[in-house]
């Protein structure tokens, strides 16, 4: 057996990336005595937009918010059904029931982690009005089969693309001129972070505008800048709305970590090369499986573990990295296996099998820019020692 010596110094599981140039930005936004929304955030809107090739670009305070937004903008609601995957965080199913909508659960994919298409096409009834893919990971959903499905059905696609800033279907970015729309989010451990905030991409001009009006109280014209000196004070209110908006003191965050956005992302892959490379050859481990068609934004590193070949199962295994001063995390807990979920609509673990095995194996392990060579050369030989000690 390798001898293993445990670090002092514990490695986080995520860390952001922010330099003086944010800190600058910031300072430069509370100066200038703007910190509400204003130019800031019209522009973070146009660069973004700019970066991932969609017509619009509606900032938002949260991932969140962008997709219930889509959904609102599509008239969503009451009586209809939305398919997701069970495989993701709660927001993107909680955000169909905040329209009045009823999520229904399609199994993943388990090569990829990603909604299955055919699994999707098995649970669409006349009452399906959308689907809601998640580029899980930075992994990209198979959206030529997502669309052809979508076409035949005339369903909606909200992609949810929290994860999948950097990540590339068939050479395209995601939200790249897409006939649905994409939500991003800049929550702190994303690959771009305005501490809280988000997204969304669209085409369509007129999810745009009842976007931006369901964002902004359900004011009738963009009322930001009323407070200017050619701002009108006048306004009606047409919807129900919500309080979504970014404001710039985020914006001036996102517009720095936007032009930092290829040189992080260039750290990411580093880091996850070394991983598949020398993960690749444990074989009481399993690295992420890339399809051709996809380029990872490498988001998060998620390794499965093969229990079969081990005396512990994952809990353990991520008791031990933690023991070894490694940060982990597990991405996700189902969300169809949440007391919610299950009090409402009675979901069984065996209903999907796929999410189910997926989730007892992974444990997603530290990745962001300033993860140091030694750090992760550390993280390798930490699984390499915990499969050494514990294989059968
Ligand atoms: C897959 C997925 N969708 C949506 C969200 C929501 O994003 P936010 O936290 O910015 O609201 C998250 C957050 O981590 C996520 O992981």
């Amino acid at each position: 057996m390798n001898q293993f010596r445990i670090r002092e110094k514990f490695i986080p599981y995520n860390l952001p990336n922010l330099t003086d140039q944010e800190v600058n930005a910031v300072i430069d936004t509370l100066k200038s005595s703007w910190i509400a929304k204003g130019p800031r955030t019209v522009k973070f809107e146009q660069q973004f937009a700019q970066f991932v090739g969609a017509k619009h670009a509606i900032a938002t305070n949260s991932g969140t918010a962008a997709l219930h937004l889509a959904l609102l903008s599509k008239g969503i609601g009451s009586g209809d059904e939305v398919i997701t995957t069970p495989n993701t965080f709660a927001s993107t199913a909680n955000t169909i029931i905040h329209v009045g909508a009823k999520p229904v659960f399609a199994d993943i994919d388990y090569r990829t982690g990603c909604i299955d298409p055919s699994e999707i096409e098995k649970k669409i009834t006349p009452r399906t009005k959308a689907i809601v893919p998640v580029h899980y990971s930075g992994q990209v959903c198979d959206l030529d089969q997502i669309y052809e499905i979508a076409d035949k059905y005339s369903l909606f696609v909200s992609e949810d693309a929290a994860h999948a800033l950097g990540s590339y279907y068939k050479g395209k970015t995601i939200g790249n001129h897409t006939k649905g729309t994409a939500s991003y989010s800049f929550y702190a451990t994303k690959n771009l972070t305005t501490g809280e905030g988000g997204m969304l991409v669209t085409d369509d001009d007129e999810i745009d505008a009842k976007a931006r009006i369901w964002a902004g109280q359900g004011m009738s014209q963009n009322a930001w800048n009323r407070y200017s000196k050619d701002g009108k004070w006048q306004y009606d209110i047409c919807e129900p709305g919500f309080k979504y908006n970014m404001f710039d003191i985020q914006a001036a965050l996102g517009l720095v970590q936007l032009s930092r956005m290829n040189k992080m992302q260039a750290k990411r892959k580093k880091i996850a090369e070394k991983y598949q490379n020398e993960f690749s050859r444990i074989d009481a481990v399993e690295p992420p499986y890339i399809p051709d068609y996809t380029i990872h934004s490498w988001h998060l590193y998620i390794i499965r573990i093969v229990p079969e070949l081990l005396t512990i199962n994952r809990d353990r295994f991520i008791i031990e990295l933690n023991k070894r001063n490694i940060g982990t995390s597990v991405h996700f807990i189902p969300v169809t296996s949440m007391s919610y979920y299950q009090k409402r609509y009675g979901f069984k673990k065996e209903d999907f099998p796929n999410t189910e095995k997926n989730y007892e194996r992974i444990i997603s392990l530290p990745l962001y820019p300033s993860l140091s060579d030694e750090e992760t050369d550390y993280i390798i030989d930490a699984v390499r020692n915990i499969v050494e000690e514990y294989h059968k």
